[in-house]
């Protein structure tokens, strides 16, 4: 394995429109954190930054929808993102923001590299303009009928009913999100990044040469360079956001996605004079963080911007994360469902660690992972509370009341192969925390303290201490033989618990730094070369009393959190309902009339192109790599046949398998996913955007028409 002089660890940037929630920490900082920790704790040279994203089409929407400039968002939520990351203990070196005057510098001189080298394409392309804002409109910012599901409020990028990704072109009936006008087409320039010419480049870096990056990254890679790639516009007409630095170009800004990556840069600048060091040299070992949904941008289109610019040295990985759900949901912003860090703060104040630990036993390394609350109770009572603070608590009280507060003596020559097999488990652990965290196995790493901590209960059981001093001699003093085991006993339990103090730091700060206090020990007994060690403690050095690593939490804190998330989220519907409901009305008032907006009228030979049969879905499953999808086998009588819909957020397999559906036959084949779907499933949606199978009332006849 290569040696690296110095590690650049970068957690992406959040965008600085709304605080972070529990799937930001468990996905993205927690684990940088852990790794972070781990590695200074190993005195290597390392820096960890991460900073505000402030520029992007989500953060203009959010001020125009509050009425207020898109700095002041910014400086709203970077502080609050700021605040919620120190007090969770997330330790960068440095948290920098986008809006700095030294990353707009920097990224427009990553620009002008490019654009000097004559890497960026010129075009010019028509797009949406909204002339009522007298602006263009970004594809977030049109709104229309979705062509795959007919989805009216679809996005200019994305429909979020169906999951397709789209461009604004497609959109049916399309208006501004602005103004609700019908946008008009206008010329417009934009300068393309030639995506397309590292295509080489990248499949031999990342699919040859990068072979152990994690499943779900390495598999994201190869199917969008299978896809083949396009040359990308890192432009954008937009006033906020980077200028961009070349003449004539007012109203235009760099490309959020150009910029943010570089913010990375800018970071360590501001951090450090020798930031060339961590950025130019092949000694550095850089290593992103990020969630699932940034893997191209830190895998594919940033490494082909800095293999552009050169002297950059390139990620040795990016060890990306699936998404957290709670409660058997998706996180959504929209909707409230969230769980957010300041408020987790607030509401258990001094209980960083719990949720520190408990995201990252739930961390979802490998796929989509969920968070209950009922599972925080849990490994908090059972495992924080019952094998962690137990184990340590048990040890410090039996030392005081056996062994005078002191560290006892360890008498070698009675140690007996209990003893030394547990003596063995601390360098055992050791190696294997060490082995999970180079591969980036933060939960498994983070199981193995755990279960350090359980042989040490199990130890402390087998052994039973407080009976062996009930062999007293006659004026009541135990025997010698019997303190002498008491002895051996506290001794190994202690050192033990120095060593459990080194192996968890990383993960439970909090807690290492009590245990330091307890131990009266200074910081530097957390250096990673103690761990595995048995004489951490000296014999006879007296300790502090023992004080609760970990409380119990109770089953009222748990209901009033599930509370908590219902009712936000319904105050969300009903505030959206609201907004809805005052658009609809403006847009009627000249109507006069209460009835929802359809789409154009059409005559009937237009309604009897469409054959509509019943079918029966005879197998469903999950396609890969897709939310949204499930992949349908439907008996039509006539012939079975494979369709793709978006509903996999909806109904599990399991539950629709067997069901009778309407389904639109005649629909031309369409690929997703490399699969080709043969139709489409008529659903109904409902005010709550709950979706309903269309279906005959009585099971009939596969193949029967609708009409
Ligand atoms: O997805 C996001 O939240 C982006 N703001 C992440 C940016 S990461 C980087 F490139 F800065
Ligand atoms: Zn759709």
């Amino acid at each position: 394995m290569k040696e690296f002089k110095r590690y650049l660890l970068t957690a992406a940037l959040p965008y600085a429109n709304g605080p972070v929630h529990i799937g930001h920490m468990a996905g993205v900082y927690l684990p940088g954190d852990i790794y972070a920790r781990y590695l200074r704790a190993k005195k290597l040279d390392v820096k960890f930054v991460s900073g505000s994203d402030e520029h992007g089409v989500p953060i203009t929407i959010r001020a125009m929808k509050e009425n207020v400039t898109p700095q002041q968002i910014v400086d709203k939520y970077h502080a609050i993102i700021k605040d919620s990351f120190e007090q969770m203990g997330i330790s960068f070196d440095i948290y920098s923001r986008t809006s700095n005057a030294v990353h707009h510098k920097t990224a427009q001189d990553f620009f002008l590299n490019l654009y000097n080298k004559g890497l960026f394409e010129e075009r010019e392309s028509e797009q949406y303009f909204d002339e009522e804002k007298q602006m263009f409109l970004a594809d977030r910012y049109i709104v229309g009928t979705c062509p795959i599901c007919g989805n009216t409020n679809a996005y200019g990028d994305q429909c979020e009913k169906c999951g397709s990704s789209l461009s604004p072109e497609q959109l049916i009936n399309p208006r501004s999100v602005l103004s609700d006008a019908v946008p008009i087409k206008k010329k417009t320039k934009h300068w393309y990044f030639p995506l397309q010419d590292y295509e080489n480049f990248l499949r031999q870096w990342i699919l040859e040469d990068h072979k152990e990056w994690k499943n779900n990254v390495y598999g994201q890679c190869k199917s969008w360079l299978d896809k083949g790639l396009q040359p990308r516009a890192m432009t954008r007409d937009s006033n906020w956001g980077v200028k961009v630095p070349l003449p004539g170009t007012e109203g235009k800004v760099l490309y959020v996605w150009f910029d943010a990556p570089i913010g990375y840069i800018s970071a360590t600048k501001e951090l450090t004079d020798n930031w060339k060091d961590y950025w130019y040299s092949e000694d550095t070992k850089l290593v992103h963080f990020i969630g699932k949904d940034n893997i191209v941008f830190h895998c594919i289109i940033f490494p082909s911007m800095l293999q552009a610019h050169g002297d950059f040295v390139l990620p040795e990985n990016v060890p990306a994360n699936e998404f957290l759900n709670i409660e058997g949901q998706k996180v959504s912003t929209s909707r409230n469902w969230a769980v957010w860090i300041n408020e987790y703060l607030e509401d258990f104040p001094g209980q960083q660690d719990v949720l520190r630990y408990v995201l990252c036993a739930n961390a979802p390394e490998t796929k989509d992972n969920d968070f209950t609350w009922k599972d925080f109770q849990d490994r908090n009572n059972s495992e924080l509370v019952s094998i962690f603070g137990n184990f340590v608590n048990r040890t410090f009280v039996l030392m005081h009341k056996l062994c005078k507060g002191k560290v006892p003596p360890l008498h070698t020559e009675i140690m007996d192969d209990t003893d030394k097999a547990l003596i063995q488990e601390f360098g055992n652990t050791k190696t294997k925390v060490e082995n999970l965290l180079e591969q980036f196995k933060f939960r498994d790493a983070l199981f193995e303290v755990i279960d350090l901590a359980r042989k040490g209960n199990k130890y402390m059981q087998d052994k039973q201490p407080w009976i062996v001093a009930k062999q007293t001699t006659d004026d009541g003093q135990p025997k010698t033989e019997a303190q002498q085991a008491i002895d051996n006993c506290l001794h190994i339990c202690l050192q033990l618990c120095a060593n459990l103090a080194i192996l968890i730091n990383p993960f439970l700060p909090f807690t290492a730094k009590k245990l330091l206090h307890m131990m009266k020990v200074v910081e530097k007994l957390l250096e990673w070369e103690n761990a595995g060690k048995l004489k951490l403690l000296s014999t006879g050095y007296s300790l502090r009393a023992p004080e609760l690593l970990f409380r119990k939490i109770e089953d009222e804190e748990v209901k009033a959190q599930v509370d908590k998330l219902e009712q936000n989220a319904k105050a969300a519907a009903a505030n959206e309902k609201a907004v809805l409901q005052t658009d609809t009305k403006s847009k009627m008032e000249d109507e006069q009339e209460n009835k929802p907006e359809l789409k154009p009228e059409i005559v009937f030979d237009d309604f009897a192109k469409i054959d509509l049969k019943v079918g029966t879905i005879i197998s469903a499953e999950k396609v890969e790599k897709a939310d949204k999808l499930l992949k349908l086998e439907i008996d039509l009588g006539f012939e079975k046949r494979i369709i793709l819909s978006g509903i996999a957020q909806h109904f599990s397999p399991e539950e629709i398998t067997g069901k009778q559906v309407v389904v639109v036959a005649n629909l031309a084949p369409r690929k997703m996913r490399g699969i080709e779907s043969n139709g489409m499933i008529l659903m109904a949606d409902d005010n709550e955007g709950k979706l309903h199978f269309v279906r005959p009332e009585n099971v009939i006849g596969n193949g029967s028409g609708v009409s």
